[in-house]
C-alpha cells in the first residue's frame, strides 16, 4: 500500500478540500503532518491555529488514525495506528499504470571501435535504472542502443588502416567481397586506431582529407570499406555484449544505431524537401533551427557534409523517424552527457519543424563528468584518461583489498558482485546532471551510503530468514517496538519514492530510499532479535514477518538499481 497516497485522499475527503501532505523529516511527533489548516483558513478567512482545532476531531474520525496534535502556526501532525500499519504494509509489487505509456529510451549509444569511455558507465546505469523504474510502473518502454556505427570514426579507422597495410585489397575499388582476406584484427590494437588516427588527422590536413573521402565512399557503399567494416564491427559487437553483461543492465531491445537510421535519411529527406527545410551552405546541406526568440546562439543542423556524406545530425533525425514507425512512442528519453545538450535541442527543433515528431515529447537527460579527487576528469593511474572498463577494474581491486584485509574469504564472483554495486550505487546516488568525485576507497567501504553496506544489509538479512525454518505469514496482532514500525513505515513509502523518482526523473531517489531503507532494517536487526532462544515465539513470528517484508522491498530496490545479491558477505 502507498501509505502516503491513502492517508492523502482520505484527508481530503473528509475535509472536502485539498490539503498537502508531508513526511516530517524527524517523524517522533507524526508520521505525517498536512497543511489542511492553512488552507481551510485562507478560504474560510479564520486564524489557522484555531481552524486546526476544529480540524482535530474530524481527522480523529479516521479509522486509521491514532492521534493529531497542532504544531507551529497550525500544522496537523498525525498519527497513525500500529494496527493499521502492521495490517496493511506489503512488499512492492509490479504495478499497473492507468495511463500506460510507450516510451522509447536511448541510452548505452556505444561507439564501434572505441572503446567505451566512463562515459558510457553513466548513460548505462542511470538509463538502464530508469528503464526498470519505468517498466515496474507499469509502462511500455524500448530501449535503444543507438551505436556509433557510421559516422567519422568509420572513414578515420579505414584511412588508419590503410595507412598500416595499405597491401590490403579493402582498398580497390573493384575489390571482390566474395574472396577471403587472410587478415584478423586484434582487438587491444583495434581500440587504439581511433584515438590514433583522430590525433593524427588533427596535423595531417591530407589524412584527415583521405578518412572523410573514404567515409563519404563508404556510406556509398564502397564493397571494400565495407568488408573491412563488418569485421571490427563485429568485433565491437562482441565488446559491447561483454559490457552490457559486466554492468548487469537489461539487454537492449535493440541493438540499431546510426547504421540502421541512415536506411531512412531517403525519406526523411523526402520530408525535409517537401518543407523546403534544406539549404546550400559552403557545399554542405543544413537546417536551420534557429528561432527568433533565441538569446543564445543556435547553429544550423548538419544534414550533409560538404562531401555529401551523412552526419550524426541527419542520422539521429531518421533515427527518430525509424523510432515513430516502429514503436510510435509516446516519449523519446536520450541518456547522454550533458555536453551534448546542443544537439538534442536542434534534433528537437529539427524534428517538429518537419512534422516527424513533436518537440515536447522529446527529453534529453544530460549527466555531469566522473572526476578525480582533483576535479578533473578521473585518469587511471599512468595518467590517461579512464575508460569504462578500468573503472570496474579499479572498484574490483580496491573491494579485493578490503576483503583481504578484513580476514575474509569471498570468491572472485563475489567480489565482482560487490564492485560492481560500489560502483553502480555510487553514480546513482548522485543527482544525475551534476558532476561527482569517483573515489575507489569511499564507494567500497561496507559502511555508510555504499553499494556494499545495502547488499551486506540484505545478505545479513536473508540469512537470518533462511536460518528461520517456519512459515512467515502476517500476524493477526502485534505489539509493535519503534524500531519496527519506523521500519513498516518506510516500506509502505516506497511506491510513493518510485513514482516520484519516475516523475522527476531522478534515479538518485531510489538510491536514498535503499540507503534510508538499510538504516532502518539494521536498527530493527540490533534491537530487535528474532531467532535468539529466549524469545517467545509470537515475538518471533511477528519479526519474521517484518524482516520478510523488509528483505522483499531491498530486493525491489536492489533489482531496481540493476546490482545482485550475493549468497554471502
Ligand atoms: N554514440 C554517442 C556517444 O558515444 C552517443 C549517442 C547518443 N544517442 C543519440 N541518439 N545521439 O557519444
Amino acid at each position: 500500500m502507498n501509505l502516503y497516497k491513502y492517508v492523502s485522499d482520505k484527508i481530503n475527503k473528509k475535509l472536502g478540500f485539498e490539503a498537502k501532505l508531508e513526511v516530517p523529516k524527524n517523524r517522533d511527533f507524526g508520521d505525517f503532518s498536512t497543511n489542511a489548516a492553512m488552507v481551510g483558513a485562507k478560504i474560510a478567512g479564520k486564524n489557522p491555529r484555531e481552524l486546526a482545532n476544529e480540524y482535530l476531531p474530524l481527522l480523529k474520525e479516521l479509522d486509521f488514525v491514532s492521534d493529531v496534535s497542532i504544531a507551529g502556526p497550525g500544522f496537523i501532525n498525525i498519527k497513525i495506528k500500529d494496527d493499521f500499519i502492521l495490517q496493511n504494509a506489503s512488499a512492492p509489487k509490479q504495478m499497473s499504470s492507468e495511463k500506460p505509456l510507450v516510451i522509447d529510451m536511448d541510452y548505452g549509444a556505444y561507439n564501434v571501435a572505441k572503446s567505451l569511455h566512463i562515459g558510457h558507465l553513466r548513460t548505462s546505469i542511470v538509463g538502464d535504472t530508469f528503464n526498470r523504474i519505468t517498466k515496474f510502473l507499469g509502462h511500455k518502454t524500448f530501449s535503444w542502443n543507438h551505436i556509433g556505427d557510421w559516422g567519422k570514426p568509420m572513414g578515420l579507422i579505414i584511412a588508419w588502416i590503410e595507412r598500416l597495410h595499405p597491401e590490403l585489397p579493402y582498398f580497390q575499388d573493384d575489390f571482390d567481397p566474395e574472396k577471403t582476406v587472410d587478415y584478423e584484427i586484434n582487438e587491444k590494437e583495434l581500440n587504439t586506431y581511433y584515438p590514433l588516427a583522430s590525433s593524427f588527422a588533427k596535423e595531417n590536413p591530407e589524412f584527415q582529407a583521405r578518412a572523410q573521402e573514404i567515409k563519404a565512399k563508404f556510406q556509398a557503399g564502397h564493397p571494400g570499406y565495407f568488408a573491412l567494416y563488418e569485421k571490427f564491427l563485429s568485433i565491437s559487437l562482441r565488446t559491447m555484449n561483454n559490457t552490457v553483461q559486466r554492468l548487469n543492465i537489461l539487454p537492449f531491445d535493440y541493438d540499431l544505431g546510426e547504421r540502421n537510421a541512415a536506411k531512412y535519411l531517403k525519406d526523411v529527406e523526402q520530408i525535409l524537401n517537401e518543407k523546403h527545410m534544406i539549404f546550400e551552405n559552403e557545399g554542405a546541406q543544413i537546417i536551420n533551427v534557429k528561432k527568433d526568440t533565441d538569446n543564445a546562439p543556435m547553429p544550423p543542423y548538419m544534414w550533409r557534409d560538404s562531401r555529401g556524406a551523412d552526419t550524426y545530425d541527419s542520422t539521429d533525425l531518421a533515427a527518430v523517424y525509424c523510432r515513430k514507425i516502429k514503436d510510435n512512442p509516446d516519449k523519446i528519453i536520450y541518456f547522454t552527457d550533458l555536453r551534448q545538450s546542443l544537439h538534442f535541442e536542434q534534433l528537437f527543433r529539427a524534428a517538429d519543424m518537419s512534422g516527424i515528431y513533436p518537440y515536447e515529447k522529446f527529453e534529453h537527460i544530460g549527466y555531469g563528468t566522473i572526476n578525480g579527487k582533483d576535479g578533473k576528469p578521473f585518469k587511471t593511474r599512468d595518467g590517461n584518461a579512464a575508460g569504462l572498463d578500468d573503472i570496474i577494474d579499479i572498484a574490483n581491486d580496491a573491494v579485493a583489498a578490503r576483503v583481504t584485509e578484513s580476514g575474509k574469504k569471498l570468491d572472485e564472483e563475489t567480489i565482482k558482485i560487490i564492485a560492481l554495486a560500489a560502483v553502480k550505487f555510487n553514480d546513482l546516488l548522485h543527482d544525475v546532471k551534476s558532476d561527482y568525485i569517483f573515489d575507489p576507497a569511499s564507494i567500497t567501504s561496507f559502511e555508510g551510503k555504499t553499494g556494499p553496506y545495502i547488499l551486506y544489509t540484505a545478505v545479513r538479512l536473508n540469512s537470518v530468514l533462511k536460518r528461520s525454518n517456519t512459515n512467515i505469514s502476517k500476524p493477526e496482532h502485534f505489539d509493535l517496538s519503534i524500531e519496527e514500525r519506523n521500519l513498516l513505515i518506510e516500506i509502505m513509502d516506497f511506491e510513493k519514492t518510485i513514482l516520484s523518482a519516475y516523475e522527476n526523473r531522478a534515479t538518485d531517489m531510489i538510491a536514498n530510499y535503499a540507503y534510508d531503507l538499510c538504516q532502518l532494517i539494521n536498527n530493527f536487526y540490533h534491537n530487535c532479535p528474532i531467532l535468539r532462544d529466549d524469545i517467545p515465539e509470537d515475538i518471533k513470528a511477528g519479526r519474521l514477518y517484518i524482516a520478510k517484508l523488509a528483505f522483499d522491498t531491498l530486493s525491489t530496490a536492489i533489482d531496481l538499481m540493476g546490482l545482485k545479491i550475493p549468497s554471502e558477505m
